[in-house]
Order: C-alpha cells, then structure tokens, then sequence
C-alpha cells in the first residue's frame, strides 16, 4: 500500500498541475474545450494546430515545424507582450477549440502526440461510456460529464477520479485496462481537453 501510494505521488509530480491551476486564475480566460478566444486566432487551414506564444516571430526552428507538418499538424507564433502567457504551448483542435495548453519550452510535437494517444486510449477504454467527446452520460444517470472537465480540475486530480490502481512500477489498471505512466499521462492530457 505504501508503494502503491509514492507510485502514484510521483506520477501526480510528472503532471503539469501548478500550470494548469494558474491557467485557471489568469485574467485571459482561456478554458479548455471551448473556442479560442479570438485574439489567439484560427486553426491553420483545417488542421490542430499548435499555437506558440511568444513575445517575437519566428518563435520556433523549421525542425519544429516539420515536426509537426509530418504528423498532419500545423505550428502557429502567436505574437503577444502578456507575461502570464508568454511560452504558452496551446493546441487547436481542427475546429477551434482549445484541446491543451502546455508550459514554456513543451516540444510542440510531443504535445500533439501526447493528445493523440490519449485520444486513441480514450476511444478505446472509456467512450463506450463517456461517448467520444465527453459531453453525454448514456451509461447510468450518475456518470459525470467529462465535458469542461479540464476548467474545474487539475491533472492532478482528474488522475485521481479515474482510481488508476499501481500494478507495478511502471503499470496502472483503470477499469482492468493496463497502462504506462506515458499513457496515463496521455489520456488525462486528453480528458483534460475535452
Ligand atoms: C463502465 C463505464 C465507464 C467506463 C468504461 C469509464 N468510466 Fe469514467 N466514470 C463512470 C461513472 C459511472 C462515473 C461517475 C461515478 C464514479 O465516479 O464512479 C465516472 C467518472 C469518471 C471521472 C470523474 C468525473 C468527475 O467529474 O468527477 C473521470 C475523470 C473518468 N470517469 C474518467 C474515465 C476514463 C479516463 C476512462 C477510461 C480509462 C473511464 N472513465 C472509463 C463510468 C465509466
């Protein structure tokens, strides 16, 4: 049981909760699925699109561009003087809604990876339940919206309602499916974002 306990400590730490938490209080009101407001602008040409906020252009190498590009995904520099967001790592869905927000230096790449395994985990594991985009309860009538689940909880403790159960050092079971710190930290980006 103590094992169980520092197993699951130490994959809350891997969680960017304090960046989220501070997303919540700063004054631009960026929530997570939802539309970006406009001043972040749109998806580039029907694509996620992963916006990078920083105080100049260019804001990333072409390395990171292709990166991204190679994966059907687009990189945007969003030019912008606010402190609290200068950094900011936030990804578009193709429609315009906010899927993640990262902290300064997030490789853009990993961040849209981490998003599409968790979109694949969560289609696979829990749909059938919280239906693919989280916003119905067609499985009993006390399931809990996952829709704008990402505004009221940290990673934190979204991980925590999902009762991951440690297997092993590097092995959690939710609802007798097995995942790896990498996965589970996949889906909750995911679950976050619905
Ligand atoms: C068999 C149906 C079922 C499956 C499959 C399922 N869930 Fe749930 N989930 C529920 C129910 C029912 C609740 C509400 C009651 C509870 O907390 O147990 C819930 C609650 C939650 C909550 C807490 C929501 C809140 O606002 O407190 C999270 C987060 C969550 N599930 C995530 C997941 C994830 C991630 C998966 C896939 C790994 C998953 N669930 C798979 C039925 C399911």
């Amino acid at each position: 049981m103590h094992g169980a306990r520092i197993g699951l400590c130490a994959l809350a730490a891997v969680l960017s909760l304090g960046y989220s938490q501070a997303l919540r209080e700063s004054p631009l009101e960026l929530k997570l699925g939802a539309p970006a407001p406009a001043w972040l602008g749109k998806p580039e040409a029907g694509k996620m699109t992963v916006l990078l906020i920083s105080s100049s252009a260019p804001c990333a190498s072409e390395q990171t561009r292709l990166n991204l590009d190679k994966r059907g995904a687009a990189l945007r520099c969003v030019v912008e003087k606010t402190p609290a967001m200068s950094g900011a790592v936030i990804l578009l869905d193709a429609a315009g809604v906010v899927r993640a927000v990262a902290p300064a230096r997030t490789d853009p790449a990993a961040l849209f990876e981490r998003w599409r395994m968790g979109k694949a985990l969560f289609e696979q594991a829990c749909a059938r339940c919280h239906t693919e985009d989280g916003a119905d309860e067609f499985y009993s009538y006390n399931i809990k919206r996952l829709r704008g689940i990402g505004n009221r909880l940290s990673h934190a403790e979204i991980l925590e309602r999902t009762n991951p159960v440690p297997m092993g050092p590097n092995q959690f079971s939710i609802r007798a499916f097995l995942y790896s710190k990498e996965e589970l930290d996949a889906l909750i980006t995911y679950v976050a974002g619905l």
